[in-house]
């Protein structure tokens, strides 16, 4: 896999640069991408940082049952919102630690920006001064590509197309406590198109679709041919492979606290 982390695009589209990933001995795993604001910083011991340490250890028990956790904490510029979204097939125990881990790693990596976000495999944590939910205005591309390519290119994009297409219906239709689908549909020859799409559940159901429509059109732009693939924005996602990386049957308990 390789990265390519696009600048928000708020402030501009034209630069994609290239991320490495590192492994290190710390106790979190790396993130997959993570991006700090540096426009707006907190001091040490701001009523900015009182409230974003009071918001992270309150987070994990906002749970709405679909391991969709959100919060929002003090008042006028130092307000802090903060929202965690785990994939929609990982088990309440791979969320739970995922989003604790999360809260540890980005505070290390982003020691005193305002504005933060973080993604794994499964769950992302982001947190600001502005509002996070219901907009889908904060234009953080994250793509990963498989190095791998189709070896018939047009019935591979044929095949993915589809399937995406269904998904973003059914994944924007869910409901307000889960904007989640998976599925797979035939590719080329004898392979298997795996594919997962999901927005926060914050999302209306038209701006999940738009933002899903928005970065799946990216795919040939940035993925022409490759037999995989993901962008990940703040409030929605997507990914495809040839092989199975979701679970079928593991779901987020309806009303399971965590
Ligand atoms: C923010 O600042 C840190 C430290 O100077 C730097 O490593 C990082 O790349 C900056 N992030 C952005 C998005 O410019
Ligand atoms: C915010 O902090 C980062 C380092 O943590 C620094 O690179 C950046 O320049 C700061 N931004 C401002 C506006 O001071
Ligand atoms: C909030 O921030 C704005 C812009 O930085 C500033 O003009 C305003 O006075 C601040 N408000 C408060 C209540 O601190
Ligand atoms: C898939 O389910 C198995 C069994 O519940 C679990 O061990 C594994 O962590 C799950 N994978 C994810 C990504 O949640
Ligand atoms: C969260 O992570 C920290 C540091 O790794 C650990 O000490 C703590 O027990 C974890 N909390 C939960 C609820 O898993
Ligand atoms: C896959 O195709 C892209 C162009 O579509 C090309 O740049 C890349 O080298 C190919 N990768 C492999 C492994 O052949
Ligand atoms: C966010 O949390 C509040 C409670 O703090 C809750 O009422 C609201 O429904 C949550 N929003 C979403 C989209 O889950």
């Amino acid at each position: 896999m390789f990265i390519l982390v696009g600048k928000p695009l708020l402030w501009s589209l034209s630069f994609i640069f290239i991320h490495l990933i590192h492994t290190t001995t710390l106790a979190q795993p790396e993130f997959l991408s993570y991006f700090c604001e540096n426009a707006s910083n907190y001091t040490v011991n701001s009523m900015y940082q009182r409230n974003l340490k009071t918001a992270l250890s309150v987070l994990p028990t906002t749970n709405n049952g679909f391991g969709f956790y959100n919060l929002s904490t003090g008042q006028g510029n130092d307000t802090v919102n903060a929202a965690a979204l785990c994939r929609g097939d990982v088990n309440p125990d791979v969320c739970r630690s995922c989003v604790n881990d999360s809260m540890v790693k980005l505070l290390q990596l982003c020691p005193n920006q305002k504005h933060a976000i973080g993604y794994y495999d499964n769950c992302l944590l982001k947190y600001s001064n502005k509002q996070i939910l219901r907009t889908t205005k904060i234009k953080f591309y994250v793509f990963l590509a498989n190095r791998q390519n189709s070896t018939d290119i047009d019935r591979f994009n044929g095949a993915l197309g589809p399937l995406l297409k269904k998904l973003r219906g059914d994944a924007a239709s869910g409901g307000l406590l889960r904007k989640f689908a998976s599925g797979n549909t035939r590719g080329p020859g004898f392979s298997t198109i795996y594919g997962l799409v999901q927005c926060t559940p914050d999302l209306s159901e038209e701006q999940c679709s738009d933002c899903l429509e928005d970065i799946i059109n990216r795919i040939t732009l940035y993925f022409n041919g490759a037999v995989g693939g993901r962008i990940l924005l703040p409030m929605c996602t997507f990914r495809y492979e040839i092989y199975r990386f979701f679970n079928k049957s593991a779901r987020i308990a309806p009303l399971g606290q965590l």
